[in-house]
C-alpha cells in the first residue's frame, strides 16, 4: 500500500468541503428557514418548534457534531480555497466567473452574519441559562427586538440572501464537481432549477422578517418552572 500524497489529501479536503456545504449545512439552512417561517403561521406554532428543538436530548452534541464542526470546517476551508484561487472575473467577463466571485463574497458575508446572529441568539441563551421551555420566550423577545429597527432588518435580509445564494449556487457547483450533472445543456437547466429553489428559500426568510417586523408578540414559557 503506497502512502497518500499531498495532492490526494488536498483533493480529499476539497471534496469534503463540497460535501459539507450540502450535508449537513445546506440541509440545516433549509430546515432552519422552514422552521423559522412557522412564525408567519402564528407565534404559538413558532414557540412550539423552539420548545421541541430545545428539549431534544443531547442537543449540545447534535449542534456540535452536525452544525458547528461542519460549519467551521466549511468556513475555514472556504477561506483557504479563496486565498489560493485566482480571481478570474476581472480579466474574463463571463457570467460564470462572476458567479464564482459572488460565491466567495457571499460566503464571507454569511461568515460575518453568523458571528453576529449566534452572538445575539444562541450565545446569550446559553450564557444566561435560558434552557428547555425558557428558551422560546427569550429567543422570541430577541427576534422582536432585532426586527424592530431597520438596521436589524437589513442585517437579516442581507444575511438570508447571501446564505440562500451561496447554497443554491453551491448546489450547482456540487453537482458538477461530483459528476452528477454533465453537459452544458443539463448544467444550464440545473442552474435554473437551483436558482428557483434558492429564490423559494429567500421568500421564506423574507416573509419571516416581515412577519416579525409587522407583528412583534411576546410569549410566556409553555410550561412554567419546567427548566
Ligand atoms: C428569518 C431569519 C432567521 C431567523 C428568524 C433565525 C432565528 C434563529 C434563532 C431564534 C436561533 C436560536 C435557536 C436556538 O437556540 O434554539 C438561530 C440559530 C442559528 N441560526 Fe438562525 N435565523 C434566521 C436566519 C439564519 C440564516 C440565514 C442562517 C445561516 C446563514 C442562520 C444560521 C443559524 C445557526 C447556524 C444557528 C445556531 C444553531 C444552533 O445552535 O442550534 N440563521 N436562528
Amino acid at each position: 500500500m503506497g502512502s497518500i500524497s499531498k495532492g490526494q489529501v488536498h483533493f480529499l479536503l476539497l471534496k469534503i468541503h463540497s460535501l459539507t456545504g450540502l450535508v449537513p449545512i445546506g440541509l440545516f439552512l433549509t430546515f432552519h428557514l422552514l422552521v423559522n417561517s412557522l412564525r408567519t403561521v402564528g407565534v404559538l406554532p413558532y414557540q412550539w418548534s423552539i420548545d421541541v428543538i430545545n428539549n431534544l436530548p443531547f442537543l449540545i452534541w447534535i449542534e456540535i457534531f452536525f452544525i458547528y464542526i461542519p460549519l467551521l470546517f466549511h468556513s475555514f476551508m472556504g477561506i483557504y480555497i479563496t486565498q489560493v484561487a485566482k480571481l478570474n472575473a476581472i480579466r474574463y467577463r463571463y457570467p460564470r466567473n462572476w458567479m464564482y466571485v459572488l460565491q466567495r463574497l457571499t460566503g464571507a458575508v454569511v461568515f460575518v452574519f453568523l458571528i453576529y446572529h449566534m452572538g445575539t441568539t444562541v450565545a446569550p441563551k446559553i450564557w444566561n441559562g435560558h434552557h428547555l421551555f425558557e428558551a422560546a420566550p427569550f429567543l422570541i423577545d430577541v427576534m422582536n427586538q432585532e426586527f424592530a429597527t431597520w438596521t436589524g432588518r437589513i442585517i437579516y435580509l442581507v444575511g438570508i440572501l447571501s446564505a440562500t445564494f451561496h447554497f443554491a449556487n453551491g448546489l450547482w457547483a456540487f453537482c458538477i464537481s461530483w459528476g452528477i450533472i454533465v453537459g452544458p445543456r443539463a448544467q444550464r437547466n440545473a442552474s435554473i432549477v437551483f436558482m428557483l429553489f434558492g429564490g423559494a428559500l429567500t421568500v421564506l426568510g423574507f416573509a419571516t422578517v416581515l412577519e416579525f417586523s409587522l407583528h412583534p408578540v411576546d410569549v410566556v414559557p409553555t410550561f412554567k418552572g419546567a427548566s
